[in-house]
């Protein structure tokens, strides 16, 4: 009892190990060319490995790629299909109000992909103006497995977070990567390479590597109200 009381005292005043690093992570974009010690690679595997899932269903597959000229080739077929979305669909180029119809059309079938924060990446990747991979020397490659039990993507989020989390902890960068998706779906070569079938599914991608600079720190985040009931009482927190 008194180790609980000493313990919460100490956390009135400071913040554990584990909370420093989900504060200060942040995404890294800019990574050193020197490769990352396998050994730590297959630590963060096993912080993936740990990572709770719905029936403990473990509904994921990680690929690592280290070969340079893979994370090129799989960075050449996402630009492409960027370029080719964006001279398709993108109806904010002055002149083009004819693609505004088309463009509307597709954002009804892929809301999420299309929605304007990802559509704008989409158009600085096909630029050149954001990159894909960052120049990380290694990628994991998260597929889920879509018979898992509930929600097999929230449950590749958390293992990926956990994956994330645990390079951070090694002083390493990260970067979740989603538009790699791009390349499973539209150009079928990947998933023939990678022996992607039923029932895995192309969930996210994380790059990995040593930063350049020190990326990681505190940013203030917009806060959302959270409601609190306790005692009969209902608060609003932030
Ligand atoms: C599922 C997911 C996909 C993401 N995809 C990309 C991506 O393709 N490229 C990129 O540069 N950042 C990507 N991000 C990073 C977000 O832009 C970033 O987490 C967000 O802006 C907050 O910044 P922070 O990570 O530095 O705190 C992704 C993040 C998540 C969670």
């Amino acid at each position: 009892m008194e180790k609980q009381k000493e313990l919460i005292e100490r956390l009135r005043v400071e913040r554990t190990q584990t909370e420093e690093v989900i504060l200060k992570r942040r995404s890294v974009r800019n990574y050193k060319k020197d490769q990352v010690p396998e050994f730590m690679i297959k630590r963060i595997l096993e912080a993936g490995r740990f990572a709770p899932s719905a029936g403990n269903s473990q509904p994921w597959k990680f690929i690592v790629i280290r070969d340079s000229e893979i994370i090129r080739e799989l960075t050449d077929t996402a630009v492409k299909i960027c370029r080719l979305f964006k001279s398709l669909i993108d109806y904010r180029v002055p002149g083009r109000k004819w693609r505004l119809p088309l463009a509307k059309f597709n954002i009804r079938l892929k809301p999420r992909d299309l929605h304007p924060v990802p559509f704008g990446a989409v158009s600085m990747i096909a630029d050149g103006r954001l990159g894909l991979f960052h120049g990380a020397p290694t990628v994991i490659l998260i597929f889920k497995d879509v018979r898992g039990v509930s929600c097999p993507d929230l449950d590749c989020g958390i293992a990926g977070q956990n994956m994330a989390l645990a390079a951070h902890s090694m002083g390493l960068g990260t970067c979740w990567v989603g538009f790699v998706k791009l390349a499973f779906q539209y150009a079928f070569k990947w998933k023939k390479k990678f022996g992607i079938s039923y029932p895995y599914k192309f969930a996210t991608s994380l790059a990995v590597g040593w930063p350049v600079g020190t990326p990681d720190g505190m940013v203030k985040r917009p806060a959302h109200a959270v409601d609190w009931y306790e005692n009969g009482t209902r608060q609003v927190i932030f």
